[in-house]
């Protein structure tokens, strides 16, 4: 168990074991307090310096099982240079190779698919799917080399949540201990029974990191999406003196190596006076029923975002527009009640999760160091970003939205295909999420005016990003 920060009035983020002392980092990089330079987002040497001590030493989540429905099907996880394939070899297990020949290094497979055996484009050497060397064309005519020797080079592979991760490093920590506290904390969300809605991948005009950021904090609402305050959501003018004192306000926590930021509600006087994230607390500005500011306001998520609700709760939703809330309930409470009854009768599991659970679970968790979840009951969102190339300016940005199945599809195979936009905007990503990627470019050219030095964040709502920076830099500057 890693040490678990509560929540406190100062946010700078603590120094945990094994963080790197300032002087060890080169000057151009290194953080102060609540600042992060804009040389670790802009300077191509520092996205080399990532590639190669970052990305080969942490856990990366590669794909979730429900991709390898079948035996011998594989995805391909590219990151940097490196290609990985990830393959599930028997009923029950799932392995990951680097995707190099072992004869003349040839790329053995890309994308995704489903074969027999693994077999070389080149000159048709062939592996086993668990990665033993099975054919070596006139193998008598090579010095004699030891199976092992030729057998596909494996790389550690872990599940958890229904996504399978990979690090290449054979030395890390076991998957379950670097996700710390995440299992505990989204087991009652049950990530394992979910499958993939949808899945978009976009390329981004920004960092990796700057892609990621935007979705780190709930900072920005008030500025890039003032319609979520309104009844009238299509009013994407910006939010007024007025609106903007009733808004929405979102600490973060910061852990060992992950962090997260939690929705809240109204901003108060002091941090202390406000409450954890609770489910039950939320509603749509401007609206006087009660019935209809919740609903809405699921609805427009469940509409526009396509992800993070589901057609259940929307019905739910809807029904509450008209229901006879129950003495001593709040709207938000029969809306949950009412998705409970919908979901059980329709064959869905409904997990508990205590007002505890839902107020350490917060919002979306940054998992260390390029994805993003956003777990909710019944539903869930996930983005991932990796660099694209060796352009710091540039990224391949993936969301994908995930629903909870009926408990008698848990085992049922199901057809999925994620898709590849160039451009967001051709994407059909509905209106909070063209909003939140319009940002991407728009902080990259402002990044690079000479004017600007580097991020100056929220103490109190913005330690996601800094704790990214602090985290990375435990891989980066040491061996
Ligand atoms: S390079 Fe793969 S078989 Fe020759
Ligand atoms: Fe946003």
């Amino acid at each position: 168990m890693s040490a678990v920060i509560e929540p406190q009035l100062d946010r700078r983020v603590p120094w945990f074991e094994g963080d790197v002392p300032a002087e060890r980092v080169p000057e151009k990089y290194r953080l102060s307090r609540a600042y992060v330079p804009k040389s670790r987002y802009l300077d191509p040497a520092f996205l080399k310096w990532e590639l190669e001590k970052m990305f080969t030493r942490t856990w990366l989540m590669a794909c979730r099982t429900e991709e390898l429905p079948g035996v011998g099907c594989f995805v391909e996880y590219e990151i940097g240079g490196h290609s990985i394939l990830v393959v599930r070899e028997a009923k029950n297990s799932i392995r990951a190779y680097h995707n190099a020949c072992r004869h003349r290094g040839t790329r053995l497979a890309r994308g995704r698919g489903r074969v027999g055996s693994l077999i070389c484009p080149f000159h048709g050497w062939r592996w086993n799917l668990d990665g033993s060397i099975r054919l070596v064309l006139d193998r008598e005519e090579f010095v004699p080399r030891s199976d092992d020797d030729l057998g596909l080079v494996q790389v550690r592979a872990e599940q958890w949540g229904g996504f399978v991760f990979i690090t290449m490093d054979p030395h890390a920590k076991p998957l379950l201990e670097y996700l710390d506290p995440i299992p505990r904390i989204f087991a009652p969300f049950q990530f394992e029974n979910m499958r993939y809605r949808w899945h978009k991948s976009v390329l981004l005009p920004c960092n990796w990191k700057t892609a990621l950021d935007g979705f780190l904090e709930a900072y920005h609402v008030a500025g890039t999406h003032p319609q979520l305050y309104r009844f009238d959501k299509s009013n994407t003018n910006i939010a007024s003196m007025k609106e903007l004192e009733a808004r929405a306000w979102a600490p973060t926590t910061v852990y060992e190596r992950h962090a997260h930021y939690s929705s809240v509600g109204q901003k108060k006087e002091t941090s202390a006076d406000n409450s954890a994230k609770d489910p039950t607390n939320r509603g749509t500005g401007g609206v006087t029923d009660e019935r209809l500011s919740v609903a809405l306001s699921v609805q427009y998520i469940a509409d526009d975002m396509r992800g993070l609700e589901n057609e259940r709760s929307w019905r739910a939703a809807e029904a509450l527009k008209t229901a006879d809330v129950p003495e001593g309930a709040t709207a938000g409470e029969y809306f949950l009640q009412l998705y409970r009854e919908l979901s059980l009768a329709e064959g869905y599991d409904w997990p508990v999760i205590t007002p505890q659970q839902w107020a350490e679970a917060g919002t979306a968790w940054n998992v260390f160091p390029n994805t993003i979840l956003l777990p909710n009951q019944g539903s869930a969102f996930g983005y991932r970003a990796r660099p694209n190339g060796l352009d710091p300016d540039s990224c391949l940005f993936e969301i994908f939205s995930l629903d909870q199945v009926p408990v008698a599809d848990y085992d049922k195979k199901r057809d999925f295909q994620p898709q590849f936009f160039e451009d967001f905007r051709d994407a059909d990503l509905g209106e909070i999420f063209t909003q939140d990627l319009m940002n991407a470019k728009e902080v990259t050219v402002g990044m690079h005016s000479p004017s600007f030095d580097g991020h100056r964040l929220s103490e109190e709502q913005e330690m996601t990003i800094y704790n990214h920076h602090r985290v990375a830099d435990r891989f980066l500057w040491t061996d």
